[in-house]
């Protein structure tokens, strides 16, 4: 289980160490920085399967993305007497992402490159520095994997520094380029770890969305981020998932009624959806938009293969506030079998995942002089230790 999340640098996220629990509401304002969260945990994702410099482009480039008040705030400006304004840096700039859990840590340095020789690709950001730890907080004597800029140094099984350094290329992550299971077990491990997350966000609902279209079936025990597969995502689960899970998420949020997938002769499955009153079953592309959101939360959160780390973007969206309870018990369902973490602005949200789970821990943010801070607010986790990785 990951205990602590922490992002500097990253928009409003200037300075933000989060503790994580098994089930893990966030929740704030409009513009306290959520999105931003949520958009930093898929970028350090993204960074496991090579993505992050590509990730980073198509949101404007790092420049764009790095937090764009000053350095320090100062006394003037925290009094309210002065505007901030930007001084001589003192430290490098740096996107830095990170996590730990109890058996490994994993912290990584992003920056602009070192001018060099004459290419069109100059500014891709560059990975400066990179750590891969065992145990919940950095310290020198349990690095495992250590990166600076092209250099990679691993412990070898003795504890002592292998005597060869390793080169990788500087715009690739070490867990991608550097994974050797002879070498490092442990960075492969802190990968793989990595890639299992799961990121929901949005699902289209409208006539043409994936979710409406009939399509071929195939087991699919892990739904799609479109919701495309819908049909077979769902009937994987009633034949090798938590089937009564499943009959008691629908019975939940729609008394008596029930779904059912009608398989075409050419293997095309169509979802629907037999309620209450009414004489023919409703096809998928006939129910509403909240109730079509619903079933595609049941499918993401009853996977038959849950990931190490599941995030839910705002998946209140859309639904009527009745459908809540029903939604906060799937979520409460889903943190039984795999770490959740769910970003939503709806207080009924939060007061429904906290009445379905006890064990829910709450992390507030609010803004601070434009940054992204931890609201300390009563029951709320206190910010858990944390160092980087110093260039
Ligand atoms: N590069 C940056 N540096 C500093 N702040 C930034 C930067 N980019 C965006 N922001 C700020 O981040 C905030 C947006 O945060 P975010 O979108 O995460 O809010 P949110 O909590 O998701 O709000 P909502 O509930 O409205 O969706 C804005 O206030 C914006 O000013
Ligand atoms: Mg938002």
């Amino acid at each position: 289980m990951l205990t602590t999340l922490a992002v500097q640098n990253y928009r409003s996220l200037r300075d933000l160490v989060l503790p994580l629990s098994q089930l893990t509401v966030v929740t704030g304002a409009n513009g306290s920085g959520k999105s931003n969260l949520y958009r930093a945990m898929r970028l350090l994702a993204d960074a496991a399967r090579s993505g992050a410099v590509a990730a980073l482009a198509r949101e404007g480039g790092l420049p764009s993305t790095l937090w764009a008040g000053p350095e320090t705030i100062g006394r003037a400006v925290r009094e309210g007497s002065a505007p901030p304004q930007g001084t001589v840096r003192t430290k490098s700039v740096g996107l830095r992402l990170g996590f730990a859990g109890d058996e490994f840590g994993y912290a990584l340095d992003l920056g602009m490159p070192t001018p060099g020789e004459d290419s069109a690709f100059n500014r891709d950001p560059e990975f400066k520095r990179e750590c891969v730890w065992s145990g919940p907080v950095l310290r020198k004597g349990a690095l495992l994997a250590d990166r600076d800029g092209p250099v990679v140094r691993t412990r070898e099984q003795d504890g002592a520094w292998g005597r060869e350094p390793h080169r990788i290329p500087v715009t690739d992550s070490m867990l991608t380029s550097f994974a050797d299971p002879r070498v490092s077990p442990e960075v492969l491990v802190v990968r793989e770890r990595i890639r299992s997350w799961r990121f929901y966000d949005h699902f289209r609902t409208d006539a043409d969305a994936p979710a409406r279209q009939v399509r071929i079936g195939t087991r699919t025990p892990v739904l799609d981020h479109d919701g495309g597969d819908l049909a077979a995502a769902l009937q994987t689960i009633e034949e090798i998932g938590d089937r009564d899970a499943l009959h008691t998420a629908v019975e939940n949020a729609f008394p008596g009624a029930r779904l059912s997938v009608r398989v075409g002769e050419d293997g095309r499955f169509e979802l629907q959806l037999h309620q209450y009153g009414l004489l023919r079953p409703l096809s998928v592309a006939e129910l509403s938009d909240g109730t079509l959101r619903y079933l595609l939360w049941v499918a993401a959160l009853l996977s038959p293969r849950p990931p190490k780390l599941l995030v839910l973007n705002e998946p209140e969206t859309s639904l009527h506030p009745s459908l809540l309870p029903a939604l906060a018990a799937l979520i409460a369902t889903a943190a039984e079998r795999t770490q959740v973490v769910v970003v939503t602005h709806a207080r009924p949200l939060v007061q429904a995942v906290q009445a379905a789970a006890d064990d829910a821990s709450l992390v507030e943010l609010e803004k601070e002089f434009g940054a992204t801070v931890l609201a300390d607010a009563p029951g709320v986790l206190d910010r858990p230790v944390w160092h980087w990785p110093k260039r």
